[in-house]
């Protein structure tokens, strides 16, 4: 019989094995078939040349086409970029707006925005934020809009005037959650310590996006993260504290795994590679000297950590087993743009407090830690797939078809090339498929890239012949529950 693709000559990663290069993955009509040492045949076929052949990456933390990002990515350049790197399938989110009560309509107004240009080059599910929680809204359209669109996970905020909640409301949302089998994830900072610090540097007029980092201190995640925690121990809840960078936050993660609680962390690139520096008007890195505003490129929430050694902290922590997943949180606007970054320099004068947070990184997220992670020795290629595809897929409730390779899953694949096959290169951002105007991490050697990314059986990105070579294919991706918290005890009856 003959396959409609046949994927032969690599060498297999699960997040527990390399299987021999001497086997065959047989695809038809979109999933994996047969895996098998004998010989097989398709319509086409790909010899992976000895490279790994990995688990399409899964990016559980990527913002596309949000009301606050006016000069960001849409659905079409997000995803293609996202193939681009190696990723297949995203999770965006669906942003309860202002006074907005009807959930329904809200994540219909995204699955607009996802069809607007076509589609998506990926498969995509959403994350609901909300914003503005009311007891009507919680009894009434959460659950509708859950069950309806099959959305498994909601994010909330400790911080940001707009969005952030208070204890009470956490309490709220952690036990409503849990009632639908709703994984809570928490972006963790404490925001009266960062008014006050803000406060103080505006009056001294301190305003260049430098003191951004300067505004959120390690103190802040700490203190958000432990608190969150210990909401989410009343509730007996599980819960992913989003993008951490600081060790002491870790640390109080680590502890509560340690004491078997359902809790989960989730870290970036940008906490790996990235220190405070690159905030700084004169820093080395940048590519116009000259430019004082331009470290508002780097402005992202929890803020660039001060030190080298803040990076190995927390790449410590994602060796070490507290990061569950490794997430891109592609936040991306355009730098040179009215409502992009340049929004925070009026007159000539910096106020980075008017910048819009965030940096853009969901095609270089797998290469980034394929070659400083995997190529370096640091984690193996197992480890590297459990944090980049299988972890997501099993905590987003995906894991029936996503996040590993096996007979009856999804055919998403990330190819690798052999050590030594690809020419080592310096990153520019016109390699970049995203619609942005820079790359954090312009300049950076890359030894080696996806080289084929393949969605359900379709090759989607072919980096040797044509790039982005797939259709806007990507499915709305219905989500079960989390399957890596495990059984929850009674729920407390004065709960219920
Ligand atoms: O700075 C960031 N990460 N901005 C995006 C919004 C968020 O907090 O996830
Ligand atoms: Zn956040
Ligand atoms: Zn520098
Ligand atoms: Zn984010």
């Amino acid at each position: 019989m003959s396959y409609d693709l046949v994927i032969y000559n690599g060498r297999i990663v699960t997040a527990s094995d390399i299987l021999p290069s001497s086997i065959y993955i047989g695809i038809n009509n979109g999933i994996i078939e047969t895996l098998t040492t004998s010989k097989l045949s398709g319509k086409r076929e790909i010899d992976a040349e000895g490279g790994y052949i990995m688990p399409g990456g899964v990016d559980s933390h990527v913002h596309i086409d949000q009301d606050n990002a006016p000069a960001g990515d849409n659905f079409e350049s997000g995803s293609r970029s996202a193939v681009a790197g190696g990723t297949t399938t995203i999770i965006p989110f669906a942003i309860q707006p202002k006074k907005e009560y009807d959930l329904l309509k809200v994540v219909e107004e995204y699955h607009q925005r996802a069809n607007k240009h076509g589609g998506s080059y990926c498969d995509y599910g959403f994350h609901l934020i909300i914003s503005e929680p009311t007891p009507e809204m919680l009894e009434k359209t959460f659950p509708a809009v859950c069950n309806k669109e099959a959305i498994t996970s909601v994010k909330v905020y400790t911080t940001y005037p707009r969005y952030k909640l208070s204890d009470e409301q956490l309490l709220q949302i952690f036990l409503t959650n849990r009632k639908n089998n709703v994984t809570t994830m928490v972006h963790a900072e404490n925001s009266d310590i960062i008014d006050f610090i803000n406060n103080k540097l505006m009056s001294k007029k301190m305003t260049d996006p430098f003191f951004h980092t300067v505004s959120r201190p390690q103190l802040a995640e700490d203190e958000a993260s432990y608190r969150a925690i210990s909401l989410a121990k009343v509730i007996d809840v599980p819960m992913l504290i989003v993008h951490m960078s600081c060790e002491s936050a870790l640390d109080h993660v680590k502890k509560a795994q340690t004491d078997l609680l359902p809790i989960f962390a989730e870290t970036c690139p940008q906490y790996l590679f990235l220190t405070g520096d690159y905030l700084k008007h004169d820093c080395c890195h940048h590519s116009s000297q000259g430019d004082e505003f331009q470290g508002a490129k780097y402005i992202c929430s929890p803020p660039l950590r001060a030190t080298q050694q803040d990076l190995e902290a927390v790449w410590k922590n994602l060796i070490n087993g507290t990061v569950t997943v490794f997430s891109s949180d592609h936040a991306p606007s355009n730098y040179d743009h009215p409502l992009g970054k340049k929004k925070g320099l009026v007159n000539g004068i910096p106020h980075f407090k008017d910048v819009p947070n965030g940096l853009p990184g969901i095609e270089t997220r797998l290469p980034l830690l394929f070659c400083y992670g995997v190529e370096k020795g640091r984690i193996t290629p197992q480890k590297f797939v459990e944090l980049t595809a299988t972890n997501p897929a099993k905590l987003y409730g995906l894991s029936e078809t996503k996040g590993t390779i096996g007979v009856g899953l999804d055919a998403d694949f990330t190819i690798w090339y052999p050590e030594g096959k690809m020419e080592r290169f310096s990153l520019t951002n016109d390699m970049l498929h995203h619609s942005i105007d820079y790359t954090p991490y312009e300049g950076m050697e890359f030894t080696n890239w996806p080289r084929y990314t393949i969605l359900r059986g379709n090759v989607c990105f072919d980096r040797d012949n044509g790039g982005v070579v797939g259709d806007k294919v990507g499915n709305y991706l219905r989500r079960k529950g989390s399957v890596l918290a495990g059984s929850r005890a009674k729920l407390n009856p004065i709960f219920q």
